[in-house]
């Protein structure tokens, strides 16, 4: 597959690779690593952020094309909701059903209370199902989650929510064996005991996994489990707006049936949004590792009744997305790829960052390589890129390791004639994952009475970065206490009458702080027709 002169320079990294063998690639040192961040990394690019005129945020910085998003007037075509007709009355409507939905639906489920999930697509079409390399747990006799807990800061520059990293940490074993009793096939040593290894900025080796498809695995775990508690799973249903009652509580959705293009009524007694991420939105005109549906549906609901968003300026760009071919350009290739010991090479097959540096930092130093020190490779269909020395992985564990460590990142690149246990993968950092989202407490409450959020639409967990493997568990651990907490709270909760009387307020805001505009959303699906702006 490879190109007749990209054949040529992969023998420079052949060259290198011997006196590579062994010697760790010197660390960045803490100046250093900000210098670098604040040259390169998106997040500190001002032309991709601008402050939202209104609301709670009112003055904060967010990517544009978010800030758009929350900027627009509702979908909801009012004159088509009867709010007098309930068509689903629950206790517990959960919006999502990537991990974290169905983790907080068991739990809710758990508590005795009706609970129901409505979701955009179908049930598992989330970035849980995409996850790949693993989810953090600091369940050996060499760790703890004090020391996971010190990760999780460190990777996050200090700026993390302590509460909620401590939640994170402290459920992370619990999460573990919740997780292995349901049936997940965990890869596991000859003795039974968890196989783990290193991500980016951990001191232990704390990341479980099932191959490179640790997502799926899990998600098809929780969704039968989910489907064998007989829970009620609403598909193509999107909620487009939060319904309150007249006390200003947040008591339901208007779902949206993308089949029949109806509107229905669900009511519920608290609300729970895990809508995943924003990846879709491709900040900056990055590609993306995101499910399709990942349009930031979730903050756009939760803005739109009054709930705070949380570092809601950062973003994830994975080091390692594919960038070549252009078939599968921004796919995830795995940081347990580098876990594994493959590391970065510019076009003269020279390392120039130690590979396992936490994603913000590792993503800016391929980005400088590239668009700053010109030393990246270009493809045929005019991309730039590092070789990622992927041979490296059999010649440090021995043959065989990258199949079967690697058996969904082998074939990828094998569909494409690439056979990356000989040759190295060329990559690029993509869109990856919302550092932020709404702000929570360690319950999974927002500050808006009856709104719960869960998974990867919440902020405040990770910072400014996050971590591998901490959404997975992030997944589990928010979602079950958002399940468990909402369960709980159902039962005090008494409902007044319905009203999206809120909608016509913001779009009233809207106009009093000076936005014009015709833009609906939550946009649902991404546009990537010719000449079509990126909302439906
Ligand atoms: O690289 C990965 O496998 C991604 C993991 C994560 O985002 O946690």
């Amino acid at each position: 597959m490879y190109t007749a002169e990209m054949r040529e320079l992969i023998k420079k990294v052949e060259a290198t690779r011997p006196s590579r063998m062994g010697h760790d690639f010197p660390r960045l040192s803490p100046e250093a690593k900000l210098e670098i961040l604040k040259s390169n990394h998106p997040d500190y690019v001002e032309s991709g952020f601008r402050p939202l005129n209104l609301g709670v945020n009112s003055g904060d910085r967010v990517p544009l094309e978010l800030a758009d998003l929350i900027e627009a007037k509702s979908r909801v075509e009012l004159d088509k909701v009867d709010l007098n007709r309930v068509d689903y009355d629950v206790d517990v409507l959960i919006i999502g059903a990537g991990g974290a939905g169905a983790a907080a639906a068991l739990e809710a489920h758990n508590t005795g209370a009706k609970v129901m999930i409505a979701t955009k697509l179908r049930f598992g079409d989330a970035n849980t199902m995409m996850a790949e390399g693993g989810i953090q747990a600091a369940d050996k006799p060499d760790d703890s989650p004090a020391r996971h807990y010190l990760d999780v800061l460190g990777g996050g520059h200090f700026t993390n929510i302590p509460e909620l990293a401590k939640a994170l940490v402290h459920d992370a074993p619990g999460a573990i064996q919740w997780l292995n009793e349901l049936g997940v096939m965990f890869d596991k040593e000859e003795d039974g005991t968890m196989h783990t290894q290193h991500g980016g900025g951990t001191s232990r080796k704390r990341m479980h996994a099932a191959a490179d498809y640790s997502g799926a695995e899990i998600m098809r775990v929780l969704r039968d489990e989910v489907r064998n508690k007989g829970v009620e799973v609403i598909e193509f249903s999107p909620a487009v707006e939060l319904i309150k009652d007249t006390e200003g509580k947040v008591a339901g959705a208007v779902l949206y049936n993308l089949e029949t293009k109806e509107y229905s009524v669900a009511k519920a007694k608290t609300v729970i949004l895990a809508t995943g991420g924003a990846g879709r939105l491709h900040y900056h005109g990055f590609p993306t590792s995101n499910h399709y549906g990942a349009t930031a549906d979730g903050l756009v609901l939760g803005y739109r009744v009054g709930a705070e968003l949380a570092f809601a300026d950062t973003i994830q760009y994975h080091p390692t997305g594919v960038a070549f071919p252009s078939q599968i350009f921004g796919a995830l290739v795995t940081e347990k790829v580098r876990g594994l010991g493959a590391t970065p090479l510019n076009i003269d097959g020279e390392q120039f960052v130690y590979h396992l540096e936490t994603r913000d930092i590792e993503a800016s130093a391929i980005i400088n390589e590239c668009n700053v020190k010109g030393k990246g490779i270009a493809t045929p269909t005019g991309e730039v890129g590092v070789w990622l020395d992927t041979p490296l992985i059999d010649m440090i564990h021995g043959e065989g390791t990258l199949e079967k460590r690697l058996p969904a990142m082998f074939r990828m690149f094998e569909k494409f004639g690439i056979d990356m246990r000989k040759e190295p993968i060329l990559i690029y950092p993509t869109l990856h994952y919302q550092n932020g989202g709404l702000l929570i407490n360690d319950k999974g409450e927002t500050k808006i009475e009856n709104l719960f959020v869960a998974g990867e639409c919440a902020g405040g967990i990770h910072g400014r970065n996050r971590l591998m493997g901490n959404s997975l568990l992030d997944i589990i651990v928010f979602g079950r206490r958002a399940g468990k907490n909402a369960g709980a709270k159902s039962k005090e909760v008494e409902v007044k009458d319905l009203t999206l009387n809120h909608i016509a307020e913001y779009h009233e805001s809207l106009k009093a702080n000076g936005v014009e505009t015709d833009r609906v959303s939550p946009m649902l699906l991404p546009r990537y027709r010719h000449g079509a702006d990126k909302q439906n």
